[in-house]
């Protein structure tokens, strides 16, 4: 039967919008009528080429050169000359970094950078990250209810992710202050008044990235990500350039933290709705590697990522002219069935959930995957054990915020009786 005209959703490429409400809560699920009828669709609203299904997405990110990461970090709202004037004030040049830059440049960049990414060298954080986790999980143990976006995720990914560049102790605070308006700033849709507000804080974030810099600079000496790239820019200027190492201290904050942050309150969100797989990772934490990547399949905080069309080409079937933007929803990719099986399921014993594209693909994967993955593991491992009958809180509305790209609740109420902590009982 014919949907009456009048109630039913606008639906279809028309009615697609990526700051909604159905996207935000359930991207896959808002774009099934676009992996069953139309992969690949342009959306007026955004200006984009949207696309949906596994093999059009995978196929995209295959080719870096066909369709180039360049605008992976433009804003997708265009902003108010207020705005405009506002980070030009503040001299906000963020450039190419890794992400968002074309070959050759961008493979050189990676193989020279690519060692702190070693699992050998991953290695040295895991003691940091687990002690993090526990520090957070006794901070709450005993009151029988948490956020845990507030109370954990948020702040124990920052602190490894500053670790991890090796931002000075003293300047982590200041930094802490000025991630989110980086998010809002480029993958979301801001009014104006927002949009002033937000260019003031991803301004400030500017220049104060600068002024880390210069600190690192003049000693970089130090363990971490941005000592390192600043000793090697003495071998290769060309390179590592200065351009390239004020855009990374920004964006690699965002890159390490908000991705992260998001992914543990998506994980522990679906594992705690499918109750029986998380007494199953309770009763044997050996599986909670698997429960990861499934997690990171099944829920991932990388919702939709961006690349532009550099010649007249075609995406399953449909012409594509050069210079289109693409808009290819890996969070759609993820659910489709003609990839994995019973694709909605959680299953912890999905032979292929590793096929997951959370983390992009090709030559431009996201570099901190690992990392990323040791950081869950840990949180799960940590909460598992220390509060195995933790349970969602039920009466909670759960909100995102408004951006096509990185997706995760704003907040994660739990409880749990804390009389029935397991330390409490056999301690
Ligand atoms: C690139 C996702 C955590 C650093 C990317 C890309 C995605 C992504 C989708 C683009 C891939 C592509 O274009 O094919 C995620 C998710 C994370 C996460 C979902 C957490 C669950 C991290 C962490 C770091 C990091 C912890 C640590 C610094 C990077 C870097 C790149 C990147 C440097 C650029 C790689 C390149 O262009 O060669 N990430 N990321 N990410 N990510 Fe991550």
């Amino acid at each position: 039967a014919a949907a009456c005209p009048v109630t039913a959703p606008v639906s279809g490429a028309a009615g697609f919008d990526p700051f909604g409400e159905a996207y935000q809560a359930d991207p896959a699920g808002s774009l099934r009528w676009s992996r069953d009828g139309e992969p690949v669709f342009y959306s007026p609203e955004l200006g984009y080429w949207v696309v949906t299904r596994y093999e059009d997405v995978k196929a995209v990110f295959r080719d870096n050169v066909l369709f180039s990461p360049s605008i992976a970090l433009e804003k997708i709202t265009p902003v108010c000359e207020e705005a405009t004037e506002t980070l030009a004030r503040y001299g906000y040049a963020m450039d190419r970094t890794l992400v968002n830059e074309d070959e050759p440049a961008h493979m050189a960049r990676r193989r020279a950078l690519i060692d702190p990414f070693t699992p050998a060298r991953l290695a040295h954080h895991e003691p940091m990250v687990r002690r993090l986790a526990r520090e957070y999980v006794d901070s709450f143990a005993d009151a029988g209810k948490a956020d845990l976006v507030d109370d954990m995720f948020w702040e124990v990914t920052l602190t490894v992710a500053l670790h991890f560049l090796g931002v000075p102790e003293e300047d982590m605070a200041t930094l802490r202050k000025y991630s989110i308006a980086h998010t809002v700033n480029t993958w979301g849709r801001p009014s104006r008044d927002e949009q002033v507000a937000v260019a003031e804080a991803v301004g400030k974030f500017w220049q104060f990235a600068g002024t880390v810099l210069d600190k690192i600079r003049r000693d970089p000496s130090g363990p971490g990500w941005m000592p390192y790239s600043i000793r090697l820019q003495r071998e290769m200027p060309e390179v590592i350039t200065d351009s390239y190492l004020h855009s990374m201290m920004m964006a690699g904050i965002v890159a390490a933290h908000e991705t992260t942050a998001n992914a543990a309150a998506n994980a522990v969100k679906v594992l705690l709705e499918n109750r029986t797989v998380w007494e199953e990772i309770c009763a044997d934490p050996s599986l909670i590697p698997y429960a990861v990547e499934e997690c990171l399949r099944h829920n991932g905080s990388v919702a939709a990522w961006r690349r532009l069309a550099t010649a007249d080409t075609e995406v399953g079937g449909v012409p594509i002219p050069r210079g289109a933007k693409l808009l290819i929803v890996n969070a759609s990719a993820n659910h489709d069935e003609r990839h994995f099986e019973h694709a909605d399921e959680f299953d912890l014993r999905r032979d292929n959930a590793a096929d997951h594209l959370t983390f992009g693909y090709g030559s431009h994967q996201c570099m901190g995957k690992n990392l990323a993955r040791m950081e869950l593991q840990i949180f799960l491992e940590e909460l598992t054990r220390r509060l195995p009958h933790l349970e969602l809180a039920g009466d909670q509305q759960i909100t995102y915020l408004p951006n096509t790209s990185f997706r995760g609740p704003d907040h994660l109420w739990v409880q749990w009786d804390p009389a029935a902590n397991p330390e409490r009982t056999d301690p």
